[in-house]
Formats: C-alpha cells, sequence, structure tokens
C-alpha cells in the first residue's frame, strides 16, 4: 500500500469515476468540487477507506476532483451514467410527498425496484433512500431480497425507517431494524412463506405509516429478488398488490416491463430504465461468499466498526427449537378445512441433533412453540458452533452474552464460523 502512488482524477460534470478494488485496499478522498457516492455525499478531505472485493462509482452532477490510492485498484471514468435518470425517478417521488405534506389524506411514494440479479436494484434503493433523506424526508427502506438483502443476515426479510444518509462505506444504520424470518435464500424454498411474509410485513408497515406522519410522508423504496420468472415473477406481483405500490421500476428487463404492464392494475405507473454499464455480473460462488460475509458482519462487524460475538453452552433442554414447514401429508389425512399448502407454514417442534451443526437460528420473541412464531419479527439470529450429544448441549456464537428468548427457528442457512476452525 506505501508504494502506491496517489491517483489524482479530474472528473467532469455528470460523469462518474468507477472503481474495483481487486487487492488490498482504497483509499479515496475528495479534493475539490462535489461529489456522492452511491447518493451519499464526500466531505471534502475526508479519508474513505474500501476493502477488496468492493465496487463503487464516485459520481459528480457539476465536476470534482478525487485522490485515489491503492496498487490492486481498477479505476476508469465513464460519462454514460444512468445517475440523472435516477435523479428524475426522485424528483417523481418528492412531488407525491409535496402532496402528501400539504393533505393528509394522500400518502407519500411507495415505489418497487425490480429486475435480473446485478443490474443495481440495491444501489438504486441506495441513491433513492439518500436523496430522499437529503430532503429532510423519512423514507422506509424495504427489503425483500432473501438471497442478498443488506438490512439483516440472508435468509430474512425486513424494513428500515431511514433518517439519515447511508455512511460512504458502511451503508445504513441497521442498528434497529425489522426483520422477519424466511429461513432460506431463495423464495422457491417456500413460496406460501414468503407471499404471507411479505403480506405481515406489508401491514406492520401500513401500521407504522398510520401512526407516523413522516414514515408516511417519506414513503416506501422496496428492494426485490433478482428472480423475476415463474414463480419469481409471481412474487413481484404479488409483493407490488401488497404494499400497494404506484410505480414500479424494472432496470434493464424489457420483458420483465411489459409483463408488469400487463399484469398490475393500469393506476400503477411502471417504467423501464438502464442498468449502470458499472454494475458487475456476480458468478454463484460470488453470490454465496457475500451471504456467508454478511453473516460473518452480523457477528463479527466491520474493520472500522468490530463485534465480538459471545460463544457459550445451552442445554438441549433449555432452548424450544422450531422450523417452518412440516411434511405434506396426502390430502385425505388432512384435518377437515385444512389447504394443501398449509404443511408448508405449519411452525413444528424440532429435537436438537448433530444435524444442527452450523446452523443459522433466527431467535423468536414467543415463549412456546406456536403459529406465533411465524408472524413475528425476530430478535436476532444465533449459529451452533458444536452439537455434543452426549452432554446434551448446542455451542452457540450470539451477539449477546445470554439468549434473549429459549424459542429458536432452525433455518436451511450453513454459516462456518472462524472460532470452529483451529
Ligand atoms: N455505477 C456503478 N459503478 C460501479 N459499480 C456499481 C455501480 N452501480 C452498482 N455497482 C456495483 O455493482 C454491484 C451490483 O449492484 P447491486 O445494486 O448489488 O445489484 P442488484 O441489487 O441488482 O443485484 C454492486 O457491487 C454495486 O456496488
Ligand atoms: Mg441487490
Amino acid at each position: 500500500m506505501s508504494e502506491a502512488e496517489v491517483q489524482e482524477k479530474k472528473l467532469n460534470e455528470d460523469t462518474e469515476l468507477r472503481i474495483v478494488v481487486n487487492e488490498g485496499e482504497a483509499i479515496v478522498e475528495l479534493v475539490d468540487g462535489r461529489a456522492e457516492i452511491f447518493g451519499s455525499e464526500l466531505v471534502k478531505n475526508k479519508k474513505y477507506l474500501f476493502q477488496k472485493g468492493s465496487r463503487i462509482a464516485i459520481f459528480t452532477y457539476e465536476g470534482a476532483t478525487v485522490d485515489v490510492v491503492g496498487s490492486g485498484v481498477h479505476s476508469y471514468t465513464s460519462d454514460e451514467t444512468p445517475m440523472v435518470i435516477y435523479l428524475n425517478t426522485h424528483a417523481a417521488l418528492e412531488q407525491i410527498r409535496k402532496v402528501a405534506e400539504c393533505d393528509p389524506s394522500h400518502r407519500g411514494p411507495r415505489i418497487m425496484l425490480v429486475g435480473p440479479t446485478d443490474v443495481g436494484k440495491s444501489t438504486v434503493c441506495r441513491i433513492l433512500c439518500n436523496y430522499s433523506v437529503r430532503m429532510g424526508r423519512s423514507p422506509i427502506l424495504v427489503d425483500l431480497d432473501v438471497g442478498q438483502g443488506e438490512i439483516s443476515v440472508p435468509g430474512t426479510m425486513g424494513a428500515i425507517f431511514i433518517n439519515k444518509m447511508a455512511d460512504i462505506m458502511e451503508g445504513f444504520d441497521c442498528s434497529r431494524p425489522l426483520v422477519f424470518n424466511f429461513g432460506a435464500t431463495t423464495p422457491s424454498e417456500n413460496l406460501p412463506l414468503y407471499d404471507l411474509l411479505v403480506k405481515e410485513l406489508a401491514e406492520v408497515i401500513n401500521q407504522r405509516c398510520a401512526v407516523n406522519r413522516d414514515s408516511n410522508i417519506g414513503g416506501i423504496i422496496i428492494n426485490t429478488c433478482g428472480w423475476v420468472h415463474g414463480d419469481g415473477y409471481q412474487c413481484l406481483v404479488s409483493a407490488a398488490e401488497a404494499f400497494e405500490v404506484e410505480s414500479v421500476v424494472v432496470i434493464d428487463h424489457e420483458r420483465l416491463y411489459n409483463d408488469l404492464k400487463r399484469d398490475l392494475p393500469s393506476f400503477v405507473k411502471i417504467l423501464h430504465q438502464p442498468k449502470s454499464g458499472g454494475t458487475e455480473t456476480r458468478s454463484k460462488e460470488m453470490r454465496a461468499a457475500m451471504r456467508s460475509e454478511r453473516i460473518h458482519r452480523y457477528f463479527y462487524g466491520t474493520a472500522s466498526s468490530r463485534l465480538n460475538p459471545y460463544t457459550f453452552e445451552v442445554n438441549f433442554s433449555d432452548v424450544l427449537l422450531a422450523k417452518i414447514g412440516a411434511e405434506q401429508l396426502p390430502e385425505s389425512c388432512l384435518p377437515f378445512g385444512a389447504k394443501i399448502d398449509d404443511h408448508n407454514t405449519k411452525v413444528v417442534g424440532v429435537k436438537p441433533s448433530s444435524s444442527l451443526i452450523h446452523c443459522l437460528l433466527a431467535i423468536s420473541p414467543s415463549t412456546s412453540i406456536s403459529q406465533n412464531v411465524l408472524k413475528e419479527t425476530v430478535l436476532g439470529f444465533v449459529v451452533v458452533n458444536q452439537v455434543n450429544d452426549e452432554a446434551q448441549t448446542l455451542t452457540i456464537l450470539s451477539p449477546q452474552q445470554e439468549l434473549p428468548s429459549k424459542v429458536l427457528i432452525v433455518t436451511s442457512i450453513k454459516f462456518v464460523d472462524d472460532r470452529t476452525i483451529e
């Protein structure tokens, strides 16, 4: 790092410097003008550090000079960016907020971002949230992407109430999120459960908007999964209905745009927008690595704000384990009135066993195993580092010194904790 030279980059108006950190780290500093990274303004003469694997764009509306340091850094300037289109989307949302501000019978915007994987959906959500915070608004960011969501660990959907810009390096403050546990990284693992949780989340958000005027005016910005075909498409349509969105931005997928125009009610404005040339296509392996990294971050924090998780033993008898989804019974065996799908959303007890090793468990606020477990927001997550059948204990990795509840929900997500590798 020390031998790396400072590269001074002069950026013209409406251009962006795209940076990929292939090795080591990159240090970025705004030395003149004004610039932003995904909607968060850079502070002049402040050094920002980006780790290996980071992929960012420093955009300027007015022109700027930026210093970049890092020997394993690839960067280039582009004047073809969709930022002005995204700014126009923001302006349209702001119009809706102004109406809501003057007339309490109106509400703020509800916009959903859809498109295949790696087209910049999460990034555009971040930009739109940041721009609205910069106007003094308090939007709600909803993340329905159970694979690459940014609010909590993979396998969840949730929301955060935003009132400050995303930190350039750390992202939005997710310290008090609203999180539902889905327990798998793709909706296809349990479509009825996915649909049910989307509706539940929409209901909770509606309640918030009914009592919090700032949230109601700020509106809802919804990120979605990149699964846009077949059942994945149906999930998007259901989500648009559940959140009663009035606009949908389709990034980079004409067929999806046409299908949604056909299938969503005519009052829903559907916009087709290009993806940025800076977005990166990620392989399946990269995606899995990012999920693992997300869980690591949940327990251990980041380089600039480290967390110290705890490991401790709990007796089998001190926890109540549950999973969502039971074996499917033949229709003839179902109780009267039960639907064939019900088994997918059934909460059933699980006996502790060695199969729990490396499992991510969601902590339910419930005191017993019942159907209530399903619809409650979770308190957090732990990982099973070891199972000792003889001693009848589990060794748990946890952000807290003790479990806040004894009801734990088994997910299909695994995480191998560094501490289990000697
Ligand atoms: N304009 C851009 N320049 C460089 N990288 C970008 C740009 N926009 C997005 N990215 C990067 O591309 C990757 C994919 O974007 P993301 O928003 O995660 O896509 P999606 O949510 O659709 O999968 C991310 O690493 C993001 O940081
Ligand atoms: Mg995303």
